[in-house]
């Protein structure tokens, strides 16, 4: 029977509510499945451990997770301490030495919820956005000076490397091939941005070469936004730079319903490094302690887990028991326009997974 070593990092808010769900249904079906089990380790770092100690995880944290065979990662954010301190404290500080390069959003409508286009149905909108996870828009590269005075000069660097977008592009069409539509978007800004992005749009031409058997085309990052709203359906792999993807990704989640479902992977595909599984949701303190963050982020995104672990199995009967559960209105949480809560979502997901429904 296979073990696997996971590192919980719920981090803040209703981080630790929607991790506490997953690991829960997690352990449910690891008992139900009977072929393998999870240890989990749980790991306080966060705003709360920032407040005490200064940094947001030790300085060992790194060589703490790496022996893991993944990490599940709630949130991070806390009204009280800046944001960027909170990402590049502990999220980024994660994945960029991990080199956890591939960052994949899959987005689709599950059954019973209604997305907010009118006539938009499961079967209209079913992608995957591939975002470019180490470099680019957030490579961090920059700097400030005069600072406070009237000449203060701010500037945030671009980076992209050959490597790096070689290697994110080739990700996004072996991922496209694997899916039944062999259709990729690779999403640009070259009109504008003269350099790098030119250079992203001749990698694609190149790494497409590979690929005879995936249908591909380009998109302006602008028109990308009414595209995915006007003509969900003739879209399926999406890939995007850093910056790009997080703003189209979040337009995805809520075009699928809400943010409360969506999940998301970052993967160092090589295995050098633990991979992170996360729902793409923030810290939500509009809602924290009330008991009624959506979970369902969460669970998916433990399906993805057990995708990456290989046990493709139990990830399809997880994503089962989810579809069972958000297909039942009753047990829609209020994100979704219904009253349920974190706990009766946890519980029905648990119950699906055992077959006791
Ligand atoms: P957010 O994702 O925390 O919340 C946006 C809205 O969606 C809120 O109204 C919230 O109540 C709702 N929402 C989010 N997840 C939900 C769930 N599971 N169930 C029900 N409703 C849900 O984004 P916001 O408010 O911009 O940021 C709050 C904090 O989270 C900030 O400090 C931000 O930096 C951080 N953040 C962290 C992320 C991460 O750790 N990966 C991602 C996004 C934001
Ligand atoms: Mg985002």
């Amino acid at each position: 029977m296979s073990q696997y070593r996971i590192a919980a990092i719920p981090g803040d808010g209703i981080g630790k509510e929607v991790i506490a769900a997953g690991i829960e249904v997690l352990d449910a079906l690891a008992a139900r499945n009977g072929g393998f089990s999870f240890e989990f380790e749980s790991f306080d770092w966060g705003s709360d451990y920032y407040k005490k100690h200064g940094v947001m995880m030790p300085s060992d944290g790194l060589e703490k997770l790496k022996p893991f065979d993944a990490i599940y990662f709630g949130a991070v954010g806390a009204p009280d301490v800046p944001d960027h301190v909170t990402l590049w404290g502990l999220r980024l500080a994660i994945c960029q030495p991990f080199d956890q390069y591939a960052n994949v959003r899959p987005t689709r409508i599950l059954p019973g919820i209604q997305s907010p286009l009118r006539d938009v149905g499961a079967k209209d909108l079913d992608w995957v956005i591939v975002r470019e996870n180490s470099e680019g828009e957030y490579s961090g590269v920059g700097g400030r000076v005069h600072k406070g005075l009237p000449i203060e000069v701010a500037q945030d660097v671009s980076i992209m490397t050959r490597p790096g977008v070689e290697r994110i592009i080739r990700f996004a069409f072996k991922l496209a091939q694997s899916r039944p539509r062999k259709l990729l978007t690779v999403v640009t800004k070259s009109n504008a941005q003269r350099h790098a992005m030119v250079m992203w749009d001749e990698i694609a031409e190149e790494i497409a070469a590979e690929f005879p058997d995936v249908t591909w085309d380009k998109m302006l990052v602008d028109a990308m936004t009414m595209r995915m709203t006007m003509k969900p359906g003739t879209l399926d792999t999406i890939v995007a730079t850093n910056l790009h993807a997080d703003i189209l990704s979040d337009l995805a989640a809520a075009l699928a319903g809400s943010l409360g479902i969506a999940p998301t992977a970052n993967l160092n595909p090589e295995g050098t490094y633990p991979s992170m599984f996360e729902p793409i949701h923030g810290s939500a303190f509009d809602i924290t302690g009330k008991g009624i963050a959506n979970p369902v982020g969460t669970f998916w995104t433990g399906a993805m887990m057990l995708d990456h672990l290989g046990e493709r199995e139990a990830a399809a009967q997880l994503m089962r028991a989810v579809e069972m559960v958000t297909a039942d209105p009753a047990l829609h949480t209020p994100d979704l326009g219904g009253t349920s809560t974190t706990r009766r979502v946890t519980d029905a997901v648990i119950a699906a997974v055992q077959g006791r429904n």
